[in-house]
């Protein structure tokens, strides 16, 4: 099962198992992490699941973030960033074991 690595905005280090076919969002739900909230459930509707991909990470991501995506991290409540991603829009993969992400100060 691939490993992905949240790191909250203080540096605290989270690393969990996240089965293919989830999403980093509900890998973070899953294990009560906090810094991720994911109000909308994953629909691409609510971006309280934004998160920070790391470098090593950028292009390894799949899918590529979508109009809708790039759109709706315009109200994210956290600086956006280049490597800013909604987190629920990220699928886990076995390509995607070790995949640092890294989460905002707040998510409202
Ligand atoms: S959980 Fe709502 S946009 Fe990701």
């Amino acid at each position: 099962m691939p490993r992905v690595i949240y790191i909250e905005h203080d540096g605290t280090r989270h690393e969990v198992d996240v089965p293919v076919g989830e999403n980093v969002m509900r890998g973070a739900l899953y294990n009560d992490l906090p810094g991720i909230v994911g109000e909308c459930g994953g629909a691409c509707s609510c971006a309280t699941c934004h998160c920070y991909v790391d470098a090593a990470w950028a292009d390894k991501v799949l899918p590529p973030i979508s109009e809708t995506e790039r759109e709706l991290l315009e109200g994210a409540a956290a600086a956006v960033r280049p490597e800013s991603r909604l987190s629920c829009q990220i699928a886990v993969s076995p390509e995607l074991d070790g995949l640092i992400v890294h989460l905002p100060e707040h998510q409202f």
